[in-house]
């Protein structure tokens, strides 16, 4: 049987994994960081009826610039995270990653690389490894936030043309303050001023989960400082793809140069734009789901759980002599949560509050079978 490697691939793509949270059906599901409410049934009708339009016109290419999709968008960060934002500093694709995809494949690529601080978004490695970037591993803490002093180190040493900054992190759901996004982005220019510097990625896919405002603003007047957002966590719709950027005009025109055209469909832009239309709604959601973060890590605590201080959707629980069995301990409990291989630690999702009580009752049951 012909097996991967016995394939032409690519060197450094052998041997390795794909991206791979499992997929299995139990009756709690609390692994990938989704939002657990489904899309109130008048937004549904409202996708409904602008799909169906975008469908009398999908013997045309849909609009590649998506434009109204975008002025949308910017209308949206506008309105939210502290910034009045153009058309023409958004720009949209199919998920945050494939954002980051496009971000990587403009300013990695072969010959460059770019750093991390890690554990954080697996992604950042693997798009990296699939553009061809070299991916360099920078250091946390103990208690998962960014040593500021060894990151700016280890930028000095390898000099990276993209530098990620995930806040809140997954999957530790740690917060980063403007003055750490600052230092480090200066730590890159300045590493880099030899060359026209540095990529600085500020992902936020959950953003709106946090205490603190957006890092948004710092965009301003540094056109190499990008912001990446999704609507698959606070606009519950992980099964739409649309993710997003806003920075300087001059990095979406960049990107320009990778995108494939057309790479947004008709119905993703219809779907998308009738989303925004109820952001109200969706972000009541939002205010329902830090409520629950919060009861988590409260409840949590009084179990006797080590917690991570969580800004985003999840929370990260511990410690664990073996995290693994203790996930597997939980799925026998029929409640799946997610072990990302941070020794000791796993990352449960916020659900609804009763899946989150349920979740609660299996960790009480472990820990006492545990202890016993
Ligand atoms: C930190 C972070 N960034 C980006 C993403 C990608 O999100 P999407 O491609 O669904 O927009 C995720 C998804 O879990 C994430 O955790």
């Amino acid at each position: 049987m012909t097996g991967i490697d016995d394939l032409p691939i690519r060197d450094e793509l052998r041997g390795k994994s794909p991206y791979g949270a499992p997929q299995l059906d139990v009756p709690v599901r609390l692994n990938t960081n989704e939002n657990p409410y489904p899309l109130p049934e008048p937004l549904v009708a409202r996708i409904a009826e602008r799909v169906t339009e975008a469908a009398r016109h999908l013997n045309r290419y849909p609009d590649r610039d998506a434009v109204e999709l975008r002025t949308e968008l910017a209308r949206y960060l506008s309105r939210t995270a502290g910034l009045e934002v153009g058309v023409a500093q958004v720009w949209a694709a199919n998920g945050s990653n494939e954002v980051l995809q496009q971000l990587l494949q403009t300013f990695g690529g072969p010959g460059r690389t770019a750093i991390g601080f890690e554990p954080s978004y697996s992604m950042h490695a693997l798009i990296s490894r699939g553009t061809g970037t070299g991916w360099i591993s920078g250091p946390r803490n103990a208690d998962f936030t960014i040593d500021v002093d060894a990151a700016r180190k280890a930028i000095a040493e390898h000099r990276p043309d993209v530098v990620f900054i995930t806040s809140p992190n997954n999957p530790t759901g740690t917060a980063v303050d403007a003055e750490t996004v600052l230092a480090l982005h200066d730590a890159a220019q300045d590493a880099r001023a030899d060359t026209a510097g540095a990529l600085v990625v500020v992902d936020e896919a959950y953003g709106e989960f946090s205490h603190r405002p957006s890092l948004l603003p710092l965009i301003e007047g540094r056109p190499r400082l990008v912001l990446s957002r999704t609507m698959s966590k606070a606009f519950g719709a992980a099964g739409l793809r649309l993710g997003y950027l806003a920075a300087d005009p001059a990095v979406v025109d960049a990107v320009q140069l990778v995108r494939l055209p057309y790479h947004l469909s008709a119905i993703t832009q219809a779907t998308a734009l009738a989303a925004l239309e109820h952001t109200d709604t969706l972000l009541g959601y939002v205010e329902a789901l830090k409520a629950e973060r919060d009861r988590l890590v409260s409840e949590l605590r009084t179990i006797g759980c080590e917690v991570t201080d969580s800004d985003a959707n999840f929370v990260q629980f511990g410690r664990f002599e073996d995290a693994h069995a203790a996930w597997q301990g939980l799925l026998d409990r029929g409640v799946l949560v997610r072990d990302n291989g941070v020794p000791g630690w796993l990352r449960v999702t916020a659900g609804t509050p009763a899946e989150n009580d349920a979740f609660l009752d299996a960790v009480r049951e472990l820990m006492k079978e545990t202890s016993a």
